[in-house]
């Protein structure tokens, strides 16, 4: 025990020894302040600036405890009281009353920035401390001027006196102070001239002279000062011109000569600057064009301002793929020419070009792409705005197509013809242009050819109004009991946009082209959904986050009556299963655009497999349900359009990418740009073919098979088959290999034998045993559709009901030709179903069409037909109702030769 504790004695004196020492050490290291008159001087100091206790408590010692106090070998040598707050005292009365700075024989540093200092400096500063290095007075409030002793601080490295209110002239005694590095005078109110002694300088590498009143010339001595990095004169009133000795500043990466009033040429010399990052020689009256060798050695660039002066001439080439460029500002010049189209370099993300108000012409080039930020307002652009022209471009005053706010057309043709260069003017063609100045000799011969072409063009009027009268005459008489006058002019017949004849107001709202704009993102490549036949298609969110479809059509490329048949079909019908117009934007000559409801599911082509979200490789498949839903939806708007229109309307494009499903997969028939009258019920076609007018590509001679209802009827087959199969894309082909196809598929959908259809039904669907009996009655009705005689396949509105009823299809048609094949079948819409497949004598023609009047639609329409049993919704008649069947019985015609009923079916 004993020796335990004597041994536990020695570790403590031994622990104590040390740590005094090791206190002693630390305290030899940190130099106490040994000189009482500093010590003095910094109590002096202290109570003369209000300094509070906490920054330094006045009891400790300063070299170790007090902030900002610098000591070597016992003496203050830096002094920082930068940002430091003064006592409630020490704020009342601020003052620059720093005299016991003078009792700091070594004192190297002073740092007062962001330390209210009100009052002058004194003028004791440059002699009384003349082992200063670095004194730091920025944003102190002080004013008066800078002390010509100030030359005595030979020592001094760094002079920091911006942000005051410093009056007077830069004393040229700053030029003796031969250590300077950094001279910042900038943002003061600094009279004079910048002296020429500053080109003794030699160590300077900062000289910034930046917002202050100096006039007169910059010394061209300055391009002496080799080693200076930044050298700014903005924001004075410097005349003269840019010396080119500048130009030997190698070592220069940022020149600011913005905002003055220097004028002449820029110095081709200005390429020796071979480091530079940052030139602004903007907002000046500088003149005359840029050297085009300027920039090639300035592969440093980041930003380079050449505003509001009055250049001339191009932008050399070489700016426009300057690696490093961020920020180009040639605004408020007089620059001209055109901009390279340069496709290389396109990147550069962050970047700001300002072009604006200038005199460039021409197309937009693509340099534009790699520039985030475009100004390109007051040129004289002309053509189409690039897709890629982002939102954050300016085009305005301008002579470009399709966009707002631009010059006049008088304005741009003159300044083109001025230069002798072509205008498009706008897009319209020569014929309407101003003529800006023709030579006189040319004027007599146009006029005179004029004349003589308006004859002939009056003649040949005539003849065709001739023509036009005795067709239509003998036609109407033809058909007035049909009375067809009244149905819509179909799109071929009318050479010029029927704008005037179409009703706007079920055209939805009127958009202007800003708005387009704006809705697509100036038609980012982002937001293209597809390249459709009749035009472009582009995802859009109107103001209030409404999602929509933009169609934009444009005139010059597409078939221009795509858009006015298109339009002046959505002006005379509507109806819940065709896609809603939500709007169109024809303000435009040469492009106009409809604007639709968007789909958040899409296309039918596009869901019927869709890719899971789980990590399963596999893709979903809608369920059957569905499938049969969106095949009645479809067939309730094909039926509206065959049955409750008059004329009837064929749609003509009929495939599983225009049936649109909403986010409840309640179908919405889309592409109706192909929609037109059917075929005989409308004599205009005639009086087009007769006059060759131009016609859609598809619409082919008389007889034409695509412009009848039973053209429609068929490729609504394939879309049953694809529904039943799975088998993507059936419908929107029509080659050997469907045929083909066709051929083998068909022979497994027979009424009489349920079981066949198992084998070509699209395997990813999950069905029992009463679904699969839908399954197969949709493949009849499929093959009923797909009959290769046009005028044997069902009606419409007979698909519709089968789809509807699909149980009634296979069980009444079962057994009644399985039991008797007698004519049992016959008193219904089944009966017609198939009795049009039968009965060879049964032409679509013959039999008389419902009644046929504008009908809104929204009474035949079925919200949710999400299963088969469910009643028709046309005429509210429900099938299941025998009371109700006799109803249909007078509605759906009978098959006419009931003998035929015993052939066998050939499914
Ligand atoms: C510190 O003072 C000692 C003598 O007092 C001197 O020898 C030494 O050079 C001084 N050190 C510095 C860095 O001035
Ligand atoms: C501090 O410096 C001033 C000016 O040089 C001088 O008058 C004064 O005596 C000095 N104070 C001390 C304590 O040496
Ligand atoms: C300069 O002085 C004016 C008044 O003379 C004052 O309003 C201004 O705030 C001062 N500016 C600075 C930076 O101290
Ligand atoms: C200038 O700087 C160099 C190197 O930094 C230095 O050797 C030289 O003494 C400086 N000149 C003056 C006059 O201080
Ligand atoms: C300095 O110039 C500014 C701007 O012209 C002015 O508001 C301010 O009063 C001036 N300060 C002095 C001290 O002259
Ligand atoms: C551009 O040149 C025209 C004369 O051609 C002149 O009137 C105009 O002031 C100049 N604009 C600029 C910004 O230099
Ligand atoms: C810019 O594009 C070039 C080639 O196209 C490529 O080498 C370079 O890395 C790109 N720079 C940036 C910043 O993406
Ligand atoms: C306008 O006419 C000129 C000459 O007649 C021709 O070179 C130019 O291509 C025409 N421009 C348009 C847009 O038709």
């Amino acid at each position: 025990m004993e020796m335990l504790d004597r041994r536990s004695k020695v570790v403590f004196v031994c622990f104590v020894v040390l740590s005094l020492l090791f206190n002693f050490s630390l305290e030899q290291q940190q130099q106490l302040l040994n000189s009482g008159v500093e010590r003095l001087a910094l109590l002096q100091l202290r109570s003369s600036l209000g300094l509070t206790a906490k920054q330094w408590p006045i009891k400790a010692d300063p070299c170790s405890v007090w902030a900002g106090i610098q000591c070597q070998n016992g003496s203050v040598i830096g002094i920082n009281i930068s940002g430091f707050k003064r006592t409630r005292i020490g704020s009342k009365n601020p003052q620059f009353s720093v005299d016991a700075l003078q009792n700091f024989t070594l004192l190297a540093s002073f740092n007062a920035s962001n330390f209210a200092l009100p009052g002058t400096i004194p003028q004791w500063f440059g002699t009384g401390l003349a082992s200063l290095q670095v004194l730091d007075l920025r944003s102190c409030s002080i004013s008066g001027s800078i002390p010509f002793s100030f030359g005595n601080l030979s020592s001094l490295t760094g002079l920091y006196l911006s942000g005051n209110n410093l009056t007077g002239i830069v004393p040229s005694t700053l030029g003796q102070l031969l250590s300077l590095e950094v001279l910042d005078l900038s943002g003061n109110n600094l009279t004079g001239t910048v002296p020429v002694t500053f080109v003794g300088l030699r160590n300077l590498t900062l000289l910034d002279m930046s917002s202050n009143f100096l006039t007169g010339g910059i010394p061209p001595g300055i391009g002496s000062l080799a080693r200076l990095k930044l050298l700014n004169f903005s924001g004075n009133s410097l005349s003269s011109s840019i010396p080119a000795q500048l130009g030997d500043i190698s070592s220069l990466v940022d020149l600011d000569l913005g905002s003055n009033s220097l004028s002449g040429p820029v110095p081709p010399d200005l390429r020796g600057l071979r480091n530079l990052q940052k030139l602004d020689i903007g907002r000046n009256l500088l003149s005359g064009s840029l050297p085009a060798n300027l920039f090639p050695p300035l592969n440093q660039l980041q930003l380079l301002v050449l505003s509001h002066n009055t250049f001339t001439g191009g932008l050399p080439d070489v700016l426009w793929s300057m690696p490093q460029l961020q920020l180009l500002d040639a605004s408020g010049n007089n620059f001209t020419g055109a901009l390279p189209s340069l496709s290389s370099n396109a990147n550069g993300t962050a970047a700001m070009l300002n072009l604006s108000q200038n005199l460039f012409y021409g197309s937009l080039g693509s340099v534009i792409r790699r520039f985030s930020f475009t100004d390109l307002s007051g040129n004289y652009f002309q053509g189409r705005v690039p897709d890629y022209a982002r939102s954050n471009v300016s085009f305005v005053g301008n002579c470009l197509q399709n966009v707002l706010n631009q010059r006049s057309s008088r304005e741009c043709a003159s300044f083109y013809a001025e230069r002798g260069l072509t205008f498009d003017n706008f897009g319209v063609p020569n014929a309407t242009q101003p003529s800006s100045q023709p030579r006189k000799k040319s004027h007599r011969t146009i006029i005179i050819l004029a004349a003589v072409l308006g004859g002939v063009g009056l003649v040949v009027l005539l003849v065709i109004m001739l023509i036009l009268l005795i067709v239509c005459t003998r036609r109407r008489s033809a058909t007035n009991q049909r009375g067809t006058g009244v149905g819509p002019v179909p799109a071929g017949a009318s050479p010029s946009p029927p704008r005037m004849g179409l009703n706007f107001s079920s055209l939805g709202d009127a958009f202007t082209y800003q708005q387009i704009l704006h809705a697509t993102g100036e038609f980012g490549d982002e937001n293209l959904i597809k390249h459709g036949h009749s035009g472009d298609l582009f995802r859009g969110i109107l103001e209030g986050g409404i999602h929509v479809v933009i169609k934009r059509i444009d005139l010059h490329s597409a078939i221009k009556e795509a858009c006015m048949s298109e339009l002046d079909f959505f002006s005379k019908v509507f109806h819940p299963r065709l896609v809603s117009l939500l709007g169109h934007c024809l303000e435009n000559e040469n492009e106009k655009f409809l604007v639709y409801k968007f789909m958040p599911n899409g296309d039918l082509s596009s869901s019927l497999f869709r890719k899971t979200n789980s990590d399963n490789d596999g893709l979903q498949s809608l369920d059957w349900i569905t499938r049969l839903k969106i095949a009645i939806g479809a067939a309730e708007g094909l039926s509206y359009l065959h049955h409750e229109c008059s004329p009837p309307f064929v749609h003509r494009d009929v495939q599983a990418s225009s049936i649109l499903l909403d986010d409840k997969f309640e179908v919405r028939l889309g592409s109706l740009s192909e929609v037109c009258a059917q075929e005989g019920d409308n004599h205009q076609h005639r009086i087009s073919r007769l006059l060759r007018l131009p016609q859609t590509s598809e619409q082919g001679s008389s007889g034409s098979p695509n412009t009848t209802c039973a053209y429609d009827v068929y490729c609504f087959g394939k879309v049953l088959l694809e529904l039943v199969t799975g088998k993507l894309g059936i419908s929107a082909s029509s080659d050997a290999a469907l045929k083909d196809w066709l051929e083998q598929t068909l022979p497994y959908i027979s009424i009489y034998e349920k079981d066949l259809v198992t084998s070509i039904v699209d395997p990813s669907l999950i069905i029992d045993e009463d679904l699969l009996e839908e399954v197969w009655a949709m493949a009849v009705v499929a093959k009923s559709c797909l009959n290769p005689k046009p005028a044997r396949r069902p009606l419409m509105r007979y698909i519709l009901k089968a789809l509807e009823n699909p149980l009634k299809v296979v069980r009444e048609e079962y057994t009644s030709s399985a039991r008797l094949r007698t004519t049992s079948s016959r008193s219904s819409w089944n009966a017609a179903l198939f009795g049009s497949w039968r009965n060879s004598s049964l032409d679509v023609t013959a039999i008389p069409a419902a009644p046929v009047n504008k009908v809104e639609g929204g009474s035949s329409f079925k919200q949710s037909a999400t299963t088969g049993s469910q009643g028709s919704g046309q005429n509210g008649e429900g099938m299941h109702s025998s009371s109700i069947r006799r109803q249909s019985r007078e509605i759906v015609p009978e098959p006419i030769n009931v003998q035929d009923v015993e052939r066998p079916i050939e499914v």
